[in-house]
């Protein structure tokens, strides 16, 4: 696997809302920068990095309509709720339409929105940088994950998911079980 990282960046330009872009790129530089940090491969962090949202410029209609063509397992939770789906299909493109071969790095990023228990160090890295990327509108609690980030990744995860579960909570929104999970594992 030999993908050039800044071909990839023009190629996902061209496709991605600017928003949705300005996002990646972020993800991008803050996963090579945690993987500086915790001595993780660059390459392989930013790549996931700059994937991991390559299907969620779709409608939450056409993510599912998409995963059911192409054969990617959909519970019913997920027919419900298909934004949740964006991961799996994202790493269904990656390896289909850009040439991922990396398992982990498809993992990585099937599993940036919930995590999963025992996570490996480059899914730890996706799941965090997705969160705290610059162009993040502040909620509570993403300033202590963003501080925690570079001290303790670990830390920093469930400072993340409880974050999120707060928010979610609080504008009574669908939790996914996997995210539960993940919560428990590492807290
Ligand atoms: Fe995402
Ligand atoms: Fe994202």
């Amino acid at each position: 696997m030999n993908i050039d990282l800044y071909e990839l960046t023009e190629q996902l330009r061209k496709i991605l809302p600017v928003k949705r872009f300005n996002h990646t790129l972020g993800v991008g530089y803050m996963c090579s920068a945690l993987a500086m940090r915790y001595n993780c491969d660059i390459y392989r962090a930013q790549l996931s990095g700059l994937l991991h949202d390559c299907a969620k410029y779709l409608s939450s209609k056409e993510i599912l309509e998409e995963c059911l063509k192409n054969e990617i397992k959909v519970s019913e939770e997920e027919s419900n709720h298909p934004h949740l789906l964006h991961g799996r299909l994202g790493a269904y493109y990656a390896k289909n339409i850009y040439g991922v071969d990396d398992e982990e790095v498809l993992n990585a990023i099937e599993y940036h929105t919930t995590g999963h228990p025992d996570m490996s160090l480059l899914e730890k890295i996706l799941f965090i940088s997705d969160y705290i990327e610059p162009s993040r509108k502040m909620v509570k609690g993403l300033q202590e994950t963003r501080d925690m980030a570079f001290i303790d990744i670990d830390k920093s995860l469930i400072l993340k998911i409880e974050s999120v579960l707060n928010y979610l909570n609080e504008r009574e929104c669908f939790i996914d079980e996997l995210t539960l999970k993940t919560y428990d594992f590492y807290k």
